[in-house]
C-alpha cells in the first residue's frame, strides 16, 4: 500500500490499547506487553513523521490508570523513565518536537524532569509535533482549564460573557494544537476512555482489532486509507 494521492490527516490521535491482551496472548507478564508497546511507540513516532503527519498524539497513561495494581503502575513508571530518554534521541534524530498533555504534577520528580528535558530539548525542532498524553483525562483537562480561566478572569476583571469556544480552548493543554482529524483506537474497544473529550468533537474514528504492540506503518496506512473513504460532513479537509 502507498499513501500516494491520499489526503494525509494533519493530526492523528491514537488510543494505544491492548498491551495486556498481547501479553496474555504470548503468555508473558503484563509488564512485557507494556514494554512491547513502548517499542511500537518508538517505531510509530518515526513512521508517523515519515507519513507526513503534522501532529501525532498518543494516550500513554490515563488518570484512571492509577487504579491498576501497584505492580503494574510501578512497571509503567519504570518504562516512562527509560523511554523518556530514548524518545529524546529519537525525536532529535527525526526533527520531532514533543509536547506533553495531562497533569504531570502527580509523577515522581525524576519523571517530571524526564518530561521537561524531552519537551525543552526538542522545542526548536521544526518537523512533526509528537504529543504524549500521560496522566491525562479529558474531564481533568477541562476542569484544570476552567480553573485557569477563572483565575485569569478574576485577575483581569473581564466579563464571563466574553468566553467563547476559542477562548476556552486556549486554556486546555492542547492550546495551539489543531483538533485531531482522525482518532485511531487499537484492540477493538468502542469507547473514548476519557480521551480528548473536547478535541474529538468532529474527528473521524477508526477502530482496529490489531493489538497495539502489533501496530505498525501498514496499520497506520490502512487507517489513513479508511479516512480517505469517509465523507466528512463538517469542518473537514477531505
Ligand atoms: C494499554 O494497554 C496501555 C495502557 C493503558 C497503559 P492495556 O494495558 O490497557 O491493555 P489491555 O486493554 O489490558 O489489553
Ligand atoms: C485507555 O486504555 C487509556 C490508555 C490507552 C492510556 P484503557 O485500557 O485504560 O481504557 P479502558 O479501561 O479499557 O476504558
Ligand atoms: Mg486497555
Amino acid at each position: 500500500m502507498s499513501l500516494e494521492n491520499m489526503v494525509i490527516p494533519q493530526h492523528v490521535a491514537v488510543i494505544l490499547d491492548g498491551n495486556g491482551r498481547w501479553a496474555e496472548k504470548h503468555g508473558v507478564p503484563r509488564a512485557m506487553g507494556h514494554k512491547a508497546g513502548c517499542e511500537t511507540l518508538e517505531k510509530m513516532v518515526r513512521a508517523a513523521s515519515d507519513a507526513g503527519l503534522k501532529y501525532f498524539t498518543v494516550y500513554g497513561f490515563s488518570t484512571e490508570n492509577w487504579k491498576r495494581s501497584q505492580e503494574e503502575v510501578g512497571a509503567l513508571m519504570q518504562l516512562f523513565r527509560f523511554y523518556m530518554v530514548r524518545l529524546l534521541k529519537i525525536a532529535s534524530a527525526n526533527n520531532v518536537r514533543v509536547r506533553m498533555i495531562g497533569d504531570k504534577t502527580r509523577f515522581a520528580s525524576d519523571i517530571i524532569k524526564g518530561i521537561d528535558d524531552l519537551v525543552e530539548g526538542t522545542r526548536d525542532n521544526t518537523g512533526m509535533t509528537f504529543v504524549i498524553a500521560i496522566n491525562y483525562g479529558g474531564r481533568d483537562e477541562i476542569v484544570r482549564a476552567a480553573r485557569k480561566l477563572v483565575n485569569a478572569y478574576r485577575q483581569s476583571g473581564k466579563d464571563a460573557e466574553c468566553i467563547g469556544e476559542e477562548e476556552f480552548a486556549s486554556f486546555l493543554d492542547t492550546a495551539d494544537i489543531p483538533d485531531p482529524d482522525l482518532m485511531i483506537r487499537t484492540s477493538g474497544e468502542l469507547r473514548l476512555s476519557n480521551y480528548l473529550l473536547w478535541q474529538l468533537a468532529y474527528s473521524e474514528f477508526y477502530v482496529t482489532d490489531c493489538l497495539w504492540p502489533d501496530f505498525n506503518k501498514e496499520e497506520l496506512e490502512k487507517a489513513i486509507l479508511a479516512y480517505n473513504k469517509r465523507e466528512r460532513r463538517f469542518g473537514g479537509r477531505v
